[in-house]
């Protein structure tokens, strides 16, 4: 379980650390981090210098707290996020989501790479996060509730805030971009998914899947934040096209969606 206090001195460390009061928090996933580059007037801060934030070996990843501004807003964007199959408990996935609520995020943008169950979709592709399904058998609430933080069982009818969902909708139209939208599926990985289980993860309802974002979507819930949900569709989930899945393909086609993706996050950005 977070504690207050812990979460309390990170916030206190971030705000020691640059005068900006962020409202809005995103969360960049595999090959979409270059989105923090975007970032006006910015301050980094690696999460190896964050008290109470886990410590990461990954490689590959910048693991840094970009904060600054992105059309008029003032953002704290997570370069690189903490996933299960590291190793990392879900209270260590989840804390700087709790950190970006005491700092004053109220809505938080959470993106990811996955895999395209829907087979009407595309590599490529960007999809709005409509639902999800957790289907790793674990969940970041487990353990005594923090009253503090949220209630013993949050309601989770609304975890992707339609609201938000509403502007992304209307600013990918504005800006002649696909946006497809479905629910997504919480795989624990490391392992990509095998074809039988693809089918299964399909006929439960899903139309993507992937290794991260449901754990903080349920954390952001529980504390009452607006979520919005954008996932950049890299890859055919296995067994649809005969060829194997690779870690290289998906994080090429996700830094070939760069400009489209950073395009809809400012204009969401704006807009929110
Ligand atoms: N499955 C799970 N996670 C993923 C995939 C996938 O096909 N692609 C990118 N992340």
């Amino acid at each position: 379980m977070h504690s207050t206090p812990s979460i309390q001195e990170t916030a206190d460390f971030i705000q020691g650390k640059t005068a900006y009061r962020p409202t809005i928090g995103m969360i960049l996933g595999s090959g979409l981090g270059g989105l923090a580059d975007e970032l006006e007037n910015s301050i980094t801060i690696p999460y190896s210098e964050i008290p109470n934030f886990a410590k990461s070996e990954a490689v590959g990843h910048a693991n840094e707290l970009v904060i600054g501004e992105l059309d008029g807003r003032t953002v704290v964007a997570m370069k690189g996020r903490f996933h299960y199959y590291e190793g990392f408990t879900l209270d260590e996935v989840t804390f700087p989501v709790r950190v970006m609520k005491a700092l004053g995020v109220e809505n938080l943008l959470i993106t990811n790479a996955c895999g395209a169950v829907n087979e009407s979709f595309e590599p490529g592709d960007l999809m709005l996060i409509t639902d999800h399904l957790n289907l790793v058998g674990s969940n970041p609430l487990i353990g005594p509730n923090n009253n503090e933080l949220g209630p013993r069982f949050p309601d989770l009818s609304k975890v992707y805030t339609p609201e938000l969902r509403a502007i992304a909708s209307s600013v990918a139209q504005e800006q002649g971009v696909r946006l497809r939208e479905g629910v997504y599926a919480w795989w624990s990985g490391p392992a990509y998914e095998t074809p039988a289980e693809i089918r299964m993860i399909r006929a439960m309802g899903a139309d993507a899947v992937g290794m991260s974002t449901v754990p903080e979507a349920i954390v952001a819930a529980h504390g009452r934040m607006n979520v919005l949900g954008i996932s950049c569709l890299t890859n055919m989930a296995c067994g649809i096209l005969d060829q194997p899945l690779s870690h290289d393909e998906v994080i090429e086609v996700a830094a070939r969606v760069r400009e489209k993706f950073v395009a809809l996050v400012k204009g969401i950005v704006g807009r929110v």
